[in-house]
């Protein structure tokens, strides 16, 4: 049954009520509001403006080690510059009141920043990398802004050199990659054991993220949906709130 609520009434505030454990699937909307651009936005989207396979694919990299270092830099000094949001902060302060887990397909480190502990990274993060080689983790530099953001975009950096000679690689899952199968056994157990499964700012268009409400619902797991657009999900879980991230869960913490 689909039930599109827009007010936080008894309905929702009883999905709290009756959770101990609460678990996050949380996307890029969830971010917008930090001023991180999305990736499928019909006007900020990255994926309107720049090409995946370039960009987020192994075959990318090898042909152009110094665009895609490059480009990973400009969207880390993006993030480095800005600040959790109402969002972040709302997901991080439940932590005192529920057992909270963030799965997230962000690859910033905003939910970190704004107190979260338990958090899986599905598709990597921005501030990890490693040899493309032989595996070896590379540590980033303090960052050093020495160039403002807009010529970071365009800048082409080539990727520090690991001492096997292979470059290192940012720590992001591409396109065609596996998820880091821990990171993904830890997150089914998450969804599918939680009280309260909350989707948050993904457009739900990427597996196997997509599929774990999904599953999630198929063990009786409430699905409670917060996005400003009626996404894929809109035909299988229980409960939507029509917003942006923060407001919403503004209303709630305001509410709870
Ligand atoms: P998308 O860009 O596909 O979807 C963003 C979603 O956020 C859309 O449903 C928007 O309606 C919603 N949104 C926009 N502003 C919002 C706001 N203020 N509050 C709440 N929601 C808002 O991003 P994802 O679903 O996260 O993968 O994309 C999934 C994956 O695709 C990403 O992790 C990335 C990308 O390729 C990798 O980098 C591996």
């Amino acid at each position: 049954m689909n039930e599109h609520i827009t007010k936080i009434d008894d309905t929702i505030l009883d999905l709290f009520r009756r959770a101990k454990k609460i678990t996050f699937l949380t996307g890029a909307g969830v971010s917008a509001e930090s001023g991180i651009p999305t990736f499928r936005d019909e006007l900020t989207g990255l994926w309107k403006h720049y090409d995946v396979e370039k960009l987020a694919s192994e075959e990318g990299f090898v042909n152009d080690p110094s665009l895609v270092w490059g480009w990973y830099e400009w969207r880390r000094a993006k993030v480095a510059a800005a600040q959790p949001n109402p969002a972040h902060l709302a997901i991080a302060e439940l932590e005192k009141r529920f057992e909270v887990t963030v799965v997230t397909q962000n690859v910033d480190d905003l939910h970190e920043r704004a107190g979260s502990t338990n958090i899986r990274h599905l598709h990597g993060e921005l501030n990890k990398a490693h040899c493309i080689q032989c595996g070896d983790a590379y540590t980033h530099k303090e960052f050093v802004f020495t160039k403002d953001e807009v010529e970071l975009e365009q800048a082409r950096i080539e990727p520090p050199k690991c001492r096997c000679g292979g470059y290192y690689r940012p720590s992001i899952v591409w396109f065609g990659e596996s998820l880091n199968t821990d990171v993904w056994e830890d997150s089914v157990e998450a969804c599918n054991e939680a009280h309260l499964l909350i989707v948050i700012g993904t457009s739900a268009q990427v597996y196997p993220a997509a599929s774990l409400p999904y599953n999630a619902s198929l063990k009786n797991v409430p699905v409670l949906n917060i996005n400003p657009e009626e996404n894929n999900f809109r035909y299988l879980v229980p409960f939507f709130l029509k917003g942006k991230a923060g407001d919403v869960m503004t209303r709630i913490m305001n509410q709870l």
